[in-house]
């Protein structure tokens, strides 16, 4: 669907709902991580890029400080909230509607000026899949109701509030990797993003220019662990760094990290955590230095390393994963690993072009034979992060 069919698409559904046109149209990308996964919040190196799949919100500011959220792919019909009865934890807004709650909360809370709003979203990222959705939903809210109440705030800004409403409002301790990937992203470029200092450059990912294409394969999987595992693996950075004596695992030199898996030989779960976190901020600086030299290829086994690195270092694979991944790469796939949080959700794949389908019947063929749900595989296009639409 271009930009325009879904601005008036999204329009029409704000119109049908609330009985007006709206003030505006707002669009955000789901993303995929290409390389630096769980060092976001270890202050290290990050590489997504941003999908064609976005979440699109129709609004109009309102002058009585309520704020009311619909969606067409939601169940239910209009949340209604009183803006100054937003408060984090288990409120009247649970669901979805904690998403955008949340971002008109942080507002508040860091002392912008704004007020109530009616929104309608309309969205083409799967949810559930580890593709952000959430960030989707949260950084198209926070672009829409900047322009409507005037805030004149950054995309960085505006993610580093998404991620704000993300931790506290919503309760889920996640870095900014995704919030920043759906502000952020440009059409036809990785985003390389230092997560302590916030600097970042669109770093050029021309997939079909060099005859590759990147797959991305939904597991169809969510693990009802995730979230607790997510924090574990967090606070077990957390303790790695204290034991080290830094302030983050990023400032753990690659060249040192021997020493450092000596000091923690006492304990295998950390130990396991860092060498993934310092292995992996390096693999994202040897990605940049190849995608810099033109050799997009001779990233496919930097790729694969990373999964291994997730599946044994970090533990956050599962079945799944580890077979859609090795499938492809066993079907020729160029390199592939999972992506995102982890426990389920999606895989990245990177093939030559005119394999894609060779490695997709390879895949889909593994799942069936494992009497695993079948995946959805679809093809990644580096595209456009937030943007105003109408
Ligand atoms: C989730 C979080 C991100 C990041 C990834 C793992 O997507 O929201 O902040 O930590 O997991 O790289």
């Amino acid at each position: 669907m271009s930009d325009h069919e879904a601005a008036t698409r999204t329009a029409e559904a704000f119109h049908a709902v609330y009985g007006a046109a709206p003030a505006g149209v707002w669009a955000a990308p789901g993303r995929v991580n290409l390389i630096g996964e769980h060092t976001d919040y270890n202050d290290g190196f990050v590489m997504p890029l941003a999908l064609p799949h976005t979440t699109v919100a129709a609004a109009s500011a309102r002058p009585d400080g309520v704020l009311r959220l619909h969606s067409g792919g939601a169940d239910g019909g209009v949340v209604e909230l009183v803006i100054d009865d937003l408060r984090p934890g288990p409120v009247a807004t649970a669901g979805w509607a904690a998403y955008p709650a949340g971002i008109l909360w942080a507002m508040r809370e860091a002392g912008l000026p704004v007020g109530g709003a009616d929104l309608h979203y309309e969205s083409t990222v799967p949810t559930g899949a580890g593709l952000s959705s959430s960030a989707a939903l949260e950084v198209v809210t926070a672009l829409a109701l900047n322009d409507l109440y005037g805030l004149g705030l950054d995309l960085q800004r505006l993610a580093r509030l998404a991620q704000r409403a993300e931790n506290a409002f919503v309760g889920v301790p996640c870095g900014i990797m995704d919030q920043t990937a759906a502000a952020c992203c440009t059409d036809g470029h990785a985003l390389f993003l230092d997560t302590r200092d916030l600097t970042r450059r669109q770093v050029p990912f021309d997939l079909a220019g060099e005859g590759l294409r990147l797959l991305v394969v939904d597991t169809c999987v969510k693990h009802e662990l995730g979230d607790g595992a997510y924090a574990a693996r967090r606070a077990g950075c957390e303790r790695g760094a204290r034991a080290l004596g830094v302030r983050a695992l990023r400032d753990v030199p690659y060249a040192h990290l021997p020493e450092a898996l000596d000091r923690l030989a006492d304990d295998p779960v950390v130990r396991g955590l860092v060498r993934h976190i310092v292995t992996e901020n390096h693999r994202v600086e040897e990605v940049i230095a190849r995608l810099d030299a033109g050799e997009t290829r001779a990233i496919g086994p930097l790729l694969t390393a990373g999964h291994a690195s997730l599946r044994d270092d970090f533990r956050i694979s599962c079945a799944e994963l580890d077979l859609a991944v090795d499938t492809a790469v066993a079907a020729g796939a160029v390199g592939a690993r999972m992506t995102g949080g982890g426990f389920g959700g999606s895989a990245v794949v990177l093939v030559e072009e005119g394999d894609e389908k060779a490695v997709t019947t390879a895949v889909t063929d593994a799942f069936e034979a494992a009497g695993f749900v079948p995946p959805r595989v679809f093809t990644a296009v580096p595209s456009a992060g937030a943007r105003r639409l109408v």
